[in-house]
């Protein structure tokens, strides 16, 4: 009875999951549909917990540990998603999607001394007290695949997100040397040949070759990310995050949860497609992000010459051209993160909406830190989304636009993208806002970007620059209109 109730609670909470992600996808309902599939989670927890039972009809048990474990676990998640500043939301994700990965492995672990421990003892009971089927053999290469790739998935995952945080807080820095992809390979190479060992060979449950592979998974894990440039991270990040979904979809199967199983599919899916998408909107392959050398090359870009005279413009002057505009487009980056001025851009586009300016925002795929990152920022002061325009319809728009207002953005509209081969960002889709008829540039000095390169939309003539933290250049921006 209980067991039949436990599938529905699964079915359930698996469908909530694909809801909750189908919402996502919409920031007017992603709140909810992140509510919803945690709601499904803590169901398939709870069900979990009190209502699965074992072959021999036993509970779970061991609740102390159980409950002991989720109460610090939901308070440390908790606090930390509370208390994380928006700019440093990929290090958490990277974080957290690293201990999805340590879980994954543990898993196979704990699953590989049970089946060990099995086998040890094979010399008192009968193959079949092992795997209770006739094809005894098929059964064990089934779960030592399944043993294995969540070993060696969650591994890398695990060692790779730590490697990604530390590279993203600035406690890691980029190093690669010479024959770096070879060595990565030959460790890739020795994990797989030793795995198939293990499976290929029945009963073959050695603890040294086990651990040497979990062992070596970790490592790879580490060299594998090392040497990839900081701003390709956040492909890496979802790359991770996929390996991780399908190392808990591993889980799942060995444990015949199919919560756990759909839940793990599901993020592997996502993370694939995500990875797809981003790679897509910085035109580069999959291969290039991995193997290239975004970040070496950045910095050599970054000791590129000065590109001449930039012109500067005034509050008041910048005030007068939105003001008279028929049509304004604001480019929000980074910048406008960090400075938290999302409210006071908001203000702005009120103002000058009021005074019947056509107002929209151009939002590039991979402005800010992470997926989404200027979506969400908007969203949180409210900004209305039919006015955020994705980079394509952007880019249509930006010719009958009069004036471009970009906030703390730089490499997102840096044509060098477009025009000079030996940049590092070279092939990555921009905002066009040269388009524009003029462009104000709002950033606090003249240093370059993400990808650590001087902007030459800096030095055309359309642009100006003024300079100033964001949140208060726009607030003494809406007193100067107010004024006007
Ligand atoms: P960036 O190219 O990083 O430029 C941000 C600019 O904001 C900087 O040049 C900085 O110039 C300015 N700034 C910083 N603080 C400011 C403040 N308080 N007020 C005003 N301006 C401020 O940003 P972007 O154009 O959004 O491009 C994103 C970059 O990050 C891309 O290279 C992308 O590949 C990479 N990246 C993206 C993601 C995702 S998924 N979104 C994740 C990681 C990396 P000053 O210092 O002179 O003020």
């Amino acid at each position: 009875m209980s067991f039949s109730f436990l599938t529905i609670i699964y079915l359930i909470a698996s469908v909530t999951f694909i809801l909750g992600l189908k919402m996502l996808s919409n920031p007017a309902s992603a709140r909810k549909g992140n509510a919803i599939a945690a709601t499904g989670m803590v169901l398939a927890i709870a069900a979990t917990i009190f209502l699965y039972r074992d072959d021999e009809g036993k509970a779970l048990g061991n609740y102390g540990w159980i409950f002991g474990g989720l109460l610090i676990g939901a308070t440390i998640g908790t606090l930390a998603a509370k208390r994380v500043k928006m700019t440093a939301m990929p290090e958490m994700v990277s974080l957290f999607n690293g201990m999805g990965g340590a879980c994954a492995a543990l898993i196979s672990i704990v699953e590989f001394n049970h089946l060990a421990n099995k086998v040890h003892a094979s010399k008192t009971i009968s193959l079949q007290d092992i795997f209770p089927s006739s094809t005894a053999y098929g059964n064990w290469t089934g779960e030592m695949l399944i043993i294995l790739a969540g070993l060696i998935i969650g591994a890398v995952s695990f060692a790779g997100s730590i490697i990604a945080w530390g590279k993203l807080n600035g406690k890691i820095h980029d190093l690669a040397f010479r024959g770096h992809h070879l060595f990565n390979f030959v460790l890739l190479l020795i994990i797989v040949v030793m795995a198939g060992w293990m499976i290929g060979v029945f009963e073959n449950a050695n603890s040294l070759v086990f651990y040497t592979i979990f062992f070596m998974s970790l490592l790879y894990g580490v060299f594998f990310v090392l040497p990839i440039g900081g701003a390709d991270m956040p492909v890496v990040i979802s790359l991770l995050n996929s390996f991780t979904g399908v190392a808990a979809a591993c889980g799942g199967f060995l444990y015949n949860n199919k919560a756990m199983l759909t839940g793990g599919i599901l993020v592997g899916a996502a993370g694939t497609l995500l990875t797809i998408l981003m790679c897509r909107a910085m035109n580069r392959s999959l291969i290039n992000v991995l193997i290239g050398s975004f970040g070496v090359s950045a910095e050599q870009a970054a000791t590129k010459q000065e590109q001449g005279n930039y012109k500067e413009i005034s509050l008041s002057d910048a005030a007068v051209v939105l003001s008279y505009a028929n049509k304004v487009m604001i480019v929000p980056g980074y910048g406008l993160a960090v400075a938290q001025a999302q409210h006071a851009c908001h203000e702005l586009e009120k103002l000058l909406t009021a005074r019947g300016v056509e107002v929209k925002y151009a939002i590039h795929p991979v402005a800010g830190r992470m997926p989404g990152h200027m979506n969400v920022l908007l969203a949180e002061a409210d900004v209305d989304y039919e006015l955020l325009l994705e980079m394509e319809q952007a880019n249509e728009e930006f010719p009958h636009t009069d004036v471009v207002l970009v906030l703390g953005a730089n490499d997102v509209v840096n044509p060098a993208a477009k025009s000079d081969t030996a940049s590092p960002i070279y092939g990555m889709p921009i905002l066009d806002v040269e388009l524009a008829r003029t462009c104000i540039v709002n950033k606090r000095s003249m240093k370059p970007g993400y990808a650590g390169i001087e902007n030459e939309l800096f030095f055309r003539p359309k642009t100006s620059m003024l300079f100033g933290d964001a949140k208060k250049v726009l607030q003494d921006l809406a007193a100067e209109i107010k004024n006007l």
